[in-house]
């Protein structure tokens, strides 16, 4: 990919009734792999996430805490979703709050231009309403109540009863946009990901598309209608917002053009609103619609989606306290298709911490910056003539750096941390064989040894850049053990794959236990 392209990544924005769990903190990880990958690829990249703090389940968790729901924004945000970032290591470039300014400045510009534009008229709306989802929802999408529910019409989703409304609130023409809509999917079958996601989504759409409810005149928790002070605006409809109003829409056009369309990494459970809803939104504005929506798949508990209503959520600190950062990153970017979903376990994450990151890349860093440091002071060797087997390991570096790219380049994370992983096998395989403290033994074989350590010692140059947007501190430490000049996060991945770029001669530092023994939990 040339320098400086636009890559403009998001996540969805939270919503801050209740604190993070795994399932929020996978799709900030993966977000921010892709986003610390275009980085090290040179690309003109950015990185927007947040919260979502109006309607009606942030004001019912407010008011049962006995709080405005502003406080319990903050109380949230400060306490529980700023600090996430922190605990997995997000680089994120922004943190939107749809409570702040500039979000609600944007909203209302956006309302204005639709309503100007005739996309938008009063109405009656009948139906129901899932608080939980906060979602209208058609005969269809409920079911039949169980226990204290029996006999009633509850949410598939959230097995609560839903709200009947009988509001007069205003209408967004989406209908309008059904053909449209079915138009992108076919002439861009990348624009939802993956095809399980965008078979579902245009079988919705094909069943035909209703006119959205955009208001809500019950509560005041929301942005006005500018028009219409009594009516604040449908929650996901603002919402959606976020990832043009966090850019500069209507107010920095110049930041606004340089970014937007976005790459949207979302939760398939989300993956409608992002990829019917939305785009019809921005084709109203005559916006371009996002580069992609990747739909990803959920993290399991029991079988269930790990979820806060259903109280099932395991907190993020529980796994980084005792595995560390990198061990959370790798394991959930490693052990799941991205895109599908994934039973979470400890004894899976136990299991795959040994035997990949302990014993598989952090045994065979240790030993190669050991050796070098035994056999030669620490300053790395010259490489002589080139065996066929050294030749071997070049070409599994340069392989594995052409398939890792193009692998993140699709979002397939976990296939380009597999192609990565060719390395770690080839370096530990190569290692064995070689035998370098067997070299070690005579002054004949001196030169060999040089020759192999410097092998090694170059493929961890690459596994460090390579790596470094899964794993930023275990491959920070590993780089200040080679000694190499410059700092990690100014080597390119193309780079990573150019043989010979380690001097010999370089002093290289001590290397520590990467990724350190653990007690069992
Ligand atoms: O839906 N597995 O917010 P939300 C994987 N505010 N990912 C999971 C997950 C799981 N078990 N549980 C949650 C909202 N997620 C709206 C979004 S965007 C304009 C508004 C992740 O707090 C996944 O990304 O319910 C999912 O889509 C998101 O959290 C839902 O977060
Ligand atoms: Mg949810």
């Amino acid at each position: 990919m040339p320098a400086g392209d636009s890559f403009y990544i998001a996540t969805p924005i939270f919503y801050v009734n209740d604190v993070p769990h795994i399932g929020h903190a996978y799709t900030e990880v993966a977000a921010d792999v892709l986003a610390r990958w275009h980085r090290q690829s040179g690309d003109d990249t950015w990185l927007l996430t947040g919260t979502d703090e109006h309607g009606q389940k942030i004001l019912r968790t407010a008011v049962a805490n006995g709080v405005t729901p502003k406080e319990w924004a903050d109380k949230l945000v400060n306490s529980a979703w700023k600090p996430l970032l922190e605990t997995i290591n997000i680089a994120n470039d922004d943190f939107i709050r749809t409570t702040d300014e500039r979000h609600e400045y944007g909203v209302k510009l956006f309302l204005e231009k639709l309503y100007d534009a005739g996309f938008i008229y009063q109405g009656e709306f009948e139906g129901h309403y899932c608080v939980g989802c906060e979602e209208y929802k058609q005969p269809g999408d409920l079911i039949e109540g169980t226990g204290e529910y029996a006999g009633q019409q509850v949410c598939a989703i959230h097995s609560k009863p839903v709200e009947v409304l009988k509001e007069t609130n205003y209408f967004f023409r989406m209908s309008d946009f059904e053909q449209r809509l079915l138009d992108l999917y076919e002439t861009n079958p990348n624009f939802i990901q993956p095809e399980s996601v965008r078979n579902e989504v245009i079988q919705f759409v094909k069943q035909g598309l209703r006119d959205l409810s955009i208001s809500r005149s019950s509560f005041d928790w929301g942005i006005q209608i500018p028009w219409d002070d009594k009516h604040v605006v449908y929650v996901w409809f603002e919402a959606l917002l976020n990832y043009i109003t966090a850019i500069g829409y209507g107010v920095d056009n110049e930041q606004f053009n340089r970014r937007w369309p976005a790459t949207q990494l979302v939760g398939k459970d989300i993956a409608r609103f992002h990829a019917v809803i939305w785009p019809a939104m921005l084709m109203a504005a005559d916006l371009p619609v996002p580069t992609r929506v990747f739909g990803h798949g959920w993290l399991l508990v029991g079988g269930e989606k790990m979820s806060k209503s259903k109280l099932t959520g395991i907190a993020p600190s529980d796994i980084t306290d005792t595995f560390g950062v990198d061990a959370f990153r790798y394991y959930f970017m490693s052990a799941i298709n991205f895109g599908q979903d994934g039973s979470f376990s400890w004894e899976d994450l136990s299991a795959r911490y040994q035997a990949e990151l302990a014993n598989g890349f952090g045994n065979l860093a240790s030993r190669v910056i050991a050796m070098i440091n035994r056999y030669y002071d620490g300053v790395v060797p010259g490489p002589a003539a080139y065996s066929d087997a050294d030749v071997h390991v070049q070409l599994v570096v340069a392989d594995a750096v052409t398939e890792a790219d193009a692998a993140m380049q699709r979002l397939a994370i976990h296939e380009a941390l597999a192609a990565i992983w060719t390395i770690v096998d080839e370096l530990n395989g190569y290692i064995t064989l070689q035998e370098p403290w067997v070299l070690a033994k005579k002054d004949e074989t001196r030169e060999r040894l040089g020759t192999v350590l410097y092998t090694a010692a170059e493929g961890l140059r690459s596994l460090a850049v390579l790596l470094s947007p899964v794993i930023p501190d275990a491959t920070t430490k590993l780089w200040a053990a080679l000694g190499i000049d410059g700092d990690l996060s100014d080597q390119t991945i193309t780079d990573a794959g150019i043989w010979g770029r380690l001097i010999a001669g370089t002093q290289m530092g001590t290397l520590e236990a990467l990724f350190p023994r653990i007690e069992q939990p």
